[in-house]
């Protein structure tokens, strides 16, 4: 099988971390030619900097990391230390890195990208706000038709809201952002809360991380503990979920998702909704279907995989 060729757009962030483990623990399946980064959790100096620990602490120095925008296209930057804390990346102590910063911008290496590779060759994997996303696709509006898909963490619809009763993150801090991600026409599979809500890091699993008895292991066992301090406070749950690798889990094996492709619509305007995702589960409008909106994961198999997987970084 060839592996599928990926872009990781994301703000890590422990579950991002996480989703970026288990991308370069998978070499069978994807292809990661390169991370971009975003500012959303914290802020860009910070986002850019773990995800240069997180490919270290891989074992993967050779992975190319571009820096991309430090603020939403229209409103101020919303981040997220209460949940992450204020590094981003608190649980463990991860080194310094020495893996350098490339010197393009993240939006321009993802517009070269895809005009150099052949169309409908390269994925893009957005695990956190929609920014650079969007702003290639402003910038280049060609490269809308040569994306293989766009797999994302995003949105909510039965869970509705985690930074606002009616928005879950990614989606709140840039809307105009997804607004442009979501009408750009490339295929579109979405990771809503309603999934990840459903992957949740229990002790047991927690356990099964530290068990591994890796530096790997040990680090995720450890990011998942700091993690889920806020959540099993937030929702009174057994454990913190994990929604990011989701997405790259999707890739390795699909058939641990099931959802529905309906039409998804962004609210930019509502002060009061502003980055809900709309989607239209029922059917009950006649709107264009634009994105494979997913509702349910074998969990169990998902935390199999991830065990699997990191055990062999
Ligand atoms: C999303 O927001 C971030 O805090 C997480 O990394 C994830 O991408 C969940 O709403
Ligand atoms: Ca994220």
């Amino acid at each position: 099988m060839t592996p599928r060729k990926i872009i990781i757009d994301t703000d890590p962030g422990q579950d991002d971390a996480v989703a970026i483990l288990l991308a370069l623990a998978s070499p069978e399946e994807i292809e990661v030619m390169g991370i971009t980064v975003v500012a959303g959790n914290v802020p860009l100096d910070l986002t850019q900097t773990n995800a240069r620990k997180v490919c270290e602490l891989a074992g993967k120095p050779e992975t190319l990391v571009f820096a991309g925008c430090d603020h939403p296209l229209v409103h101020r930057l919303v981040t997220a230390e209460h949940v992450h804390g204020e590094t981003g990346l608190n649980g463990p102590d991860l080194p310094d890195p020495d893996l350098a910063l490339q010197d393009q911008h993240a939006v321009d290496y993802i517009i070269d990208t895809l005009r150099h590779e052949a169309p409908g060759t390269v994925t893009l994997c957005p695990l956190g706000p929609l920014t650079n996303i969007a702003l290639a696709l402003r910038k280049a509006p060609d490269i809308a038709e040569r994306i293989q898909e766009i797999v994302l963490m995003g949105g909510a619809y039965f869970e509705v809201g985690n930074i606002t009763p009616a928005a879950e993150f990614n989606i709140y801090v840039d809307p105009e952002a997804a607004a442009v991600v979501f009408g750009c026409g490339a295929p579109i599979t979405v990771m809503p809360l309603d999934v990840t809500h459903k992957a949740l890091v229990t002790k047991p699993r927690n356990d099964a991380f530290r068990a591994i008895g890796t530096p790997v292991g040990m680090a995720v066992a450890e990011m998942t503990d700091f993690f889920e301090r806020f959540d099993k406070e937030k929702y009174g749950s057994e454990g913190a979920p994990l929604h990011d690798p989701c997405v790259t889990a999707y890739l390795i094996r699909p058939e641990l998702f099931s959802g529905r492709f309906i039409n998804v619509e962004i609210e930019t305007g509502s002060a009061l909704t502003r980055g809900m995702t709309v989607a239209d589960w029922w059917g009950v409008t006649d709107r264009p279907k634009n994105a494979n909106f997913m509702g349910d994961i074998d969990a169990d198999g998902f935390f199999s995989l991830l065990e699997e997987r990191l055990a062999r970084l």
